[in-house]
């Protein structure tokens, strides 16, 4: 499931403590049980109890080498400030201060610019944007007695246009320089900031709501490394980012897409009509 214990002490994060946004599936839980194969004390939360639930019991299994390991499933929709203080609060109370924060939890839909409502623009934006300010805000405390970290999950939208992601663009990019600002005026405390990119990732839900089977095949052999990417190719992303390995590293996006970000946006764009159903007429 997860191969990083083959190339890292499987202690290299314990009595560590990470806190993962959105941590109960998919590219966020394959980070989440990468820091737990490596010994970390892991809590999620997303808006569905029994979804945490669910990725807890797996994390366990993962931590379990470690004597008096951690995992905390916790409710919380990241847009309500308050239930994410409450949330790092527990956190900090029963696992241990934070060490390192992801801020991986978003919503995305294809919708056309002009059909876009105001509400659902404003939804994603607080999703991921506002979520990983209240993320960082109400984290701030623990990461800088920890001197800790940063990691928010960006997307190739951000910097490269994208059709019928107005707001996933928006919100992604906010979300850069967000990280930026963060690197910048929390560096003095040593808590380092860095975004991770990912491509297309293969079995998530924000590829079965971008994609299909078909569009699949012809999209893998657009990007350089032809195919799309695991959720274990972000979690070791992560990883490196949070690992005494990169302590000199803050301000910046990494992009774990197979070169995808290498191709024009026009031919991209093209590509992603096709997978859209909605070739240009
Ligand atoms: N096309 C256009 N508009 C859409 C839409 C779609 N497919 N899905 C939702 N919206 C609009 C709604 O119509 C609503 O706007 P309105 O009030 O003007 O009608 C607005 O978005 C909010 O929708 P709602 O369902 O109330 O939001 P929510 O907070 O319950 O859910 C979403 C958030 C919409 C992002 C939902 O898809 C979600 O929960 N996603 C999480 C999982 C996910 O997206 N994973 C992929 C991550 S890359
Ligand atoms: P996913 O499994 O749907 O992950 C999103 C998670 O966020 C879910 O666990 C969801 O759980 C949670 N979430 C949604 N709204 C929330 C809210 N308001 N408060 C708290 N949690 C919330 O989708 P994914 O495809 O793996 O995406 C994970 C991340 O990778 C996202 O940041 C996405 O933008 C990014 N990304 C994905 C791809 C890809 O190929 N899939 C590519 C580039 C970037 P609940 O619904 O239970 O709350």
């Amino acid at each position: 499931m997860t191969i990083i214990q083959d190339f890292l002490p499987d202690t290299l994060f314990a009595g560590k403590t990470v806190f993962v946004t959105g941590g109960g599936s998919g590219i966020n839980l394959g980070v989440a049980r990468n820091f737990a194969a490596l010994g970390a004390n892991v809590a999620i939360c997303g808006r569905t109890q029994e979804k945490l639930d669910a990725a807890a019991g797996e994390l366990r299994e993962l931590n379990a080498h470690v004597a008096g390991s951690r995992v905390l499933p916790v409710a919380a929709d990241v847009r309500d400030y308050a239930a994410m203080e409450s949330a790092l609060a527990r956190t900090r109370d029963e696992v241990g201060a934070v060490d390192v924060m992801v801020a991986g939890a978003a919503g995305n839909f294809l919708c056309p610019a002009e059909q876009l409502s105001s509400n659902g623009f404003r939804t994603v934006v607080e999703i991921d944007l506002l979520g990983a300010f209240h993320a960082s805000r109400v984290a701030f405390e623990q990461l800088k007695s920890t001197r800790g970290v940063l990691i928010y999950i960006t997307a190739p939208q951000s910097f490269v246009p994208q059709a019928f992601q107005v707001h996933v663009g928006a919100a992604k990019a906010g979300i850069d320089m967000l990280m930026k600002n963060l690197a910048l005026e929390w560096g003095p405390h040593g808590i380092r900031a860095n975004g991770i990119s990912p491509g297309p990732i293969a079995g998530t839900e924000g590829m079965k709501r971008l994609s299909n089977e078909q569009a699949d095949q012809q999209a893998k052999a657009a990007i350089p490394l032809r195919g799309y990417g695991s959720v274990n190719d972000i979690g070791q992303a992560a990883v490196f980012l949070a690992s005494p390995l990169a302590t000199y590293i803050t301000g910046t996006v990494l992009s774990v897409d197979g070169g995808l970000s290498l191709i024009g946006s026009a031919l991209w764009n093209e590509q992603v009509r096709q997978m859209a159903g909605k070739p240009r007429g």
